[in-house]
């Protein structure tokens, strides 16, 4: 049996007796042959006290598995591992994979057609779609939804771009210790997932994009109708699925891989999508590289006003039209033959898709953006095989620059040494030893300006690194170094020598001549002495950022 609720049976040596007390166990659950003989659609939840995102799930769950048994599904709830970013140390990055490792396995090993995965923090999601696309299951992603921003002193604010940027004033003197606690109860108003452009909704939108989300499902506040409405509507749609056995590799293609990168460019999206979608594409066998999203995002400009790099907050999207308006002003830069999660093309979908529901200001005219340029992918001698920077959250004026190298080796150096080294606003703070292998990717590659500059007036440097920064940080920050330190000319860099950044023409190198690197050692990261069984083998075994930082299936 293939389907339903006797398939892959539990291997007691005895197929008549495993089937017996699978009966028997799901009698004791109440279920019987008007239950078990319908589709079987797991739903994945990730509801955990400590992802305080996730806080309105338990409502969006009971949404879902009304959809499925509206349609004539069995819903069968499980859990997956949640990972909220700012509970887990030493990052949410480090668990991604293990997640995903959980999903597939869970998936295979338990009996359904089709799955549902709620996710919404930030590496919730692409773990779970992860896990799901390599299971092969017909799949559909729920996300959490983002918060609704609320006021602090009249002026709106939100987590957590604006977080970071009151943290920031706070270190140059500018808000009290006071002003600091009252601000932190109302960055968070609400449950759901940060409502500014960061991780959480950049993903959310971009697997609306891929076709692994209903269309229009990514923007609904977390605690409104419409999200729960999207939960049911997500629980009718998934039995379809099954029944087109519409699975991943159906619905993925090199196309909506492109689209994906190309929407991450024009909503400002967080960097951290990069690595994902490279990493969702391997699962997915589809042939995406670093540079094909560099090609992909070139010359496409901002046009969603979200934080950081722009005003608004993800309700204001919701209210212009969402997702659906926002590919209805990229049409023209879109491949519309990619397949949407209805199992239509995105063109046939936005036929009858409406554009930005007006008046409005979020969503703007391709020829009037927001910013010319969202996300660049840079190569160089520095960082032979790629890095990223969110052009749109930089400093206009340090897009070309040249400096002295600071270099940090890992963050407890960066900390401890930050507020006292040599530095000016020219200086380029340069971090290693974040790398996937060597510290699981940590976001700390938002280096903070050092005191002394920061009391002075500086907000913004130059910084290069091989960690990751959260999608609702800003600065003129270089990301994802690649190969990481321990591998790459990243770790010969010294002190003093010069960095230049070119990001109109995607070039980042070392000013240093190759005769000299040669001689040098690689600086190496410092060994954590309790690590863990999974951090160990994950250092041993996971790929760089340029290729998702996942780890290998090892074939033959
Ligand atoms: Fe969960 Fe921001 S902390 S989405």
């Amino acid at each position: 049996m293939t389907s339903g609720i006797y398939q892959g049976p539990t291997s007691y040596g005895d197929p008549g007796f495993s089937r017996f007390v699978r009966s028997t166990f799901l009698s004791a659950a109440g279920y019987d042959e008007g239950d078990t003989d319908r589709p079987i659609i797991g739903v994945g939840h990730s509801v955990s006290d400590f992802t305080a995102c996730h806080r309105e799930m338990p409502a969006l769950l009971d949404a879902v598995k009304r959809g499925v048994a509206q349609a004539g599904g069995l819903p069968l709830a499980f859990p997956t591992m949640s990972l909220g970013e700012v509970f887990l140390s030493p990052t949410s990055m480090m668990f991604r994979n293990l997640l995903a490792l959980e999903v597939e396995e869970l998936i295979r090993a338990q009996p359904m057609d089709g799955v549902v995965l709620l996710g919404g923090c930030d590496k919730t999601v692409p773990g779970q779609l992860m896990g799901a696309v390599t299971a092969g299951r017909p799949t559909l992603e729920v996300v959490a939804g983002p918060m609704i921003a609320r006021s602090w002193r009249g002026e709106r604010v939100g987590a957590c771009t604006d977080c970071r940027r009151m943290w920031s004033n706070h270190r140059a003197g500018q808000l009290s210790e006071e002003d600091i606690v009252s601000a932190s109860t109302v960055l968070a108003p609400t449950g759901g997932t940060c409502m500014v452009m960061g991780t959480a909704s950049t993903m959310a939108i971009l697997v609306e994009v891929l076709g692994l989300a209903v269309p229009g499902s990514a923007t609904a506040p977390a605690p409104s109708g419409d999200r729960l409405r999207v939960g049911v509507a997500s629980g009718r749609r998934i039995v379809s699925m099954f029944s087109e056995q519409l699975t991943p590799d159906r619905v993925l293609s090199r196309s909506s891989f492109l689209n994906s990168a190309i929407v991450l460019a024009a909503i400002g999206g967080s960097t951290n999508a990069v690595v994902h979608l490279l990493a969702l594409a391997r699962r997915a066998n589809v042939d995406l590289t670093i540079h094909d999203v560099g090609t992909a995002t070139a010359r496409v400009p901002v046009i969603v006003d979200c934080r950081p790099s722009g005003a608004g907050f993800l309700d204001d999207l919701h209210n212009a039209g969402g997702v659906p308006a926002v590919l209805s002003e990229l049409e023209s830069k879109l491949d519309l033959s990619a397949t949407t999660a209805l199992g239509t093309s995105l063109g046939e979908y936005l036929e009858n898709a409406s554009g930005p529901i007006t008046p409005q200001t979020v969503i703007r005219p391709l020829a009037t953006p927001v910013a010319e340029a969202g996300l660049i992918v840079l190569a160089g001698s520095l960082a032979p095989d790629g890095a990223v920077l969110k052009a749109s959250a930089a400093s206009p004026d340090l897009l070309r620059h040249r400096g002295p190298a600071v270099v940090f080796d890992g963050v407890d150096d960066m900390q401890a040494r930050l507020d006292e080294v040599d530095v000016t606003p020219d200086s380029v703070l340069v971090l290693r030893g974040c790398g996937p292998a060597a510290a699981g990717m940590p976001e700390a590659g938002a280096i903070p300006i050092p005191r002394r500059l920061a009391a002075k007036g500086v907000t913004d440097m130059l910084r290069v690194s091989d960690a990751r920064m959260s999608g609702t940080a800003f600065g003129t920050v270089v990301l994802h170094v690649a190969p990481e330190g321990q591998y790459g000319p990243l770790g010969l860099v010294r002190d003093g020598d010069l960095v230049e950044l070119d990001a109109d023409s995607g070039q980042l190198d070392l000013l240093v001549d190759p005769e000299v690197l040669k001689e040098r050692r690689h600086a190496q990261p410092n060994v954590e002495l309790d690590t863990t069984r999974w951090r160990t083998l994950q250092a041993q075994i996971v790929g760089q950022a340029s290729e998702g930082a996942d780890i290998p299936f090892p074939r033959g």
